[in-house]
C-alpha cells in the first residue's frame, strides 16, 4: 500500500487539504452550510474522481438551484459527485436522477482500462451497491434515484422530463463521440434558465473539451455560470 494510503497519513492529508479549502469556501460563500459539505467529504476520503474545489462547486450549484430542483447526473460511479449534489438540494421533492450503467462501460478505452482495474480491486463488476451504501450512510437515499442504463437509452426512457430539469452534470463517457452524443441527448432536458455542467473540461480528456467547445460555438449556451478546476457550468 502506498504511503499516502496509510490510514494515519491519509487522514492527516485529508484534514489539511479540506481545512484549507473550507477556509476559502466559507469566505466566498458564507451563506452555504459547509458543515453538510464536510460530512459528505468525510464519507469520500478516498475519493479519486474530483478535487475539493470541484466537489465544492457541485455542492454550490445544487445549493443555488431552485427549491425542489430536479437534477440529472450522467456518470455517477460510486456516487461521490451525486452525494455532493444531493446534499446541496433544498425542498422535499428535490431529486438527482443518477444515470450510469454502473459497470464502467464506455467508448473511452483509457477509462475502460481504469474501471476494469478498479473492479478487479473491488471484486465486483458493478458499483451500484457501493453507490447505494454511500447514500444510505449519509442519510440521503431519498434524494437520489439510480437509473441503471446506458445514457442514451435513459434519455429515450425519460423523454417525458424534457424541458423540466434544473441542473444536469455530465461526467459519463469521456470520448468525443460519447460526450457529443450526451450533449445532444440531454441538452433538451434542461429548462430555460437551467444549468448544464461538465467535468473534465480542459483535462486530458480532449474529446470532452472539443465537444463542449463545439456546443459553445453553436451558441447553444446563453452564458458561463462558473468554472472550478475542470468543471465548467453553463446557463441554457
Ligand atoms: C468518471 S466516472 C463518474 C464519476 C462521478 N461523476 C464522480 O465524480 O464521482 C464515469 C462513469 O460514467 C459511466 N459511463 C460511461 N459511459 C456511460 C454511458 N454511455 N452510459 C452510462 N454510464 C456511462 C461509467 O460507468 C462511470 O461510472
Amino acid at each position: 500500500m502506498a504511503f499516502k494510503h496509510w490510514p494515519g497519513v491519509r487522514d492527516f492529508r485529508f484534514s489539511t487539504k479540506i481545512g484549507r479549502y473550507l477556509r476559502g469556501a466559507r469566505k466566498r460563500r458564507p451563506d452555504l452550510d459547509w458543515a453538510k459539505f464536510l460530512r459528505v467529504a468525510k464519507q469520500f476520503k478516498q475519493d479519486d474522481m474530483g478535487s475539493f474545489p470541484e466537489r465544492g462547486y457541485l455542492y454550490q450549484l445544487a445549493s443555488d438551484a431552485p427549491e425542489n430542483a430536479q437534477v440529472v447526473e450522467i456518470g455517477s460511479w460510486m456516487g461521490a459527485s451525486t452525494c455532493f449534489l444531493a446534499a446541496g438540494l433544498r425542498g422535499p421533492r428535490a431529486r438527482v436522477l443518477a444515470v450510469d450503467n454502473f459497470q464502467g462501460l464506455s467508448l473511452c478505452g483509457e477509462d475502460v482500462k481504469w474501471y476494469q482495474r478498479h473492479f478487479r480491486k473491488l471484486g465486483t463488476n458493478s458499483t451500484l451497491d457501493i453507490f447505494n451504501a454511500n447514500f444510505a450512510a449519509l442519510g440521503l437515499s431519498d434524494r437520489a434515484e439510480p437509473v441503471v442504463s446506458d445514457s442514451l437509452a435513459a434519455a429515450r426512457l425519460l423523454a417525458d422530463k424534457r424541458g423540466s430539469i434544473d441542473l444536469i452534470f455530465v461526467d459519463g463517457d469521456h470520448s468525443y463521440e460519447g460526450c457529443k452524443a450526451d450533449i445532444e441527448a440531454w441538452l433538451p432536458y434542461v429548462k430555460t434558465g437551467g444549468v448544464m455542467a461538465f467535468h473534465d473540461f480542459g483535462s486530458r480528456a480532449s474529446g470532452v473539451t472539443q465537444a463542449i467547445f463545439e456546443t459553445i460555438k453553436a451558441g447553444r449556451f446563453t452564458e458561463i455560470v462558473g468554472v472550478a478546476n475542470t468543471i465548467i457550468a453553463f446557463k441554457v
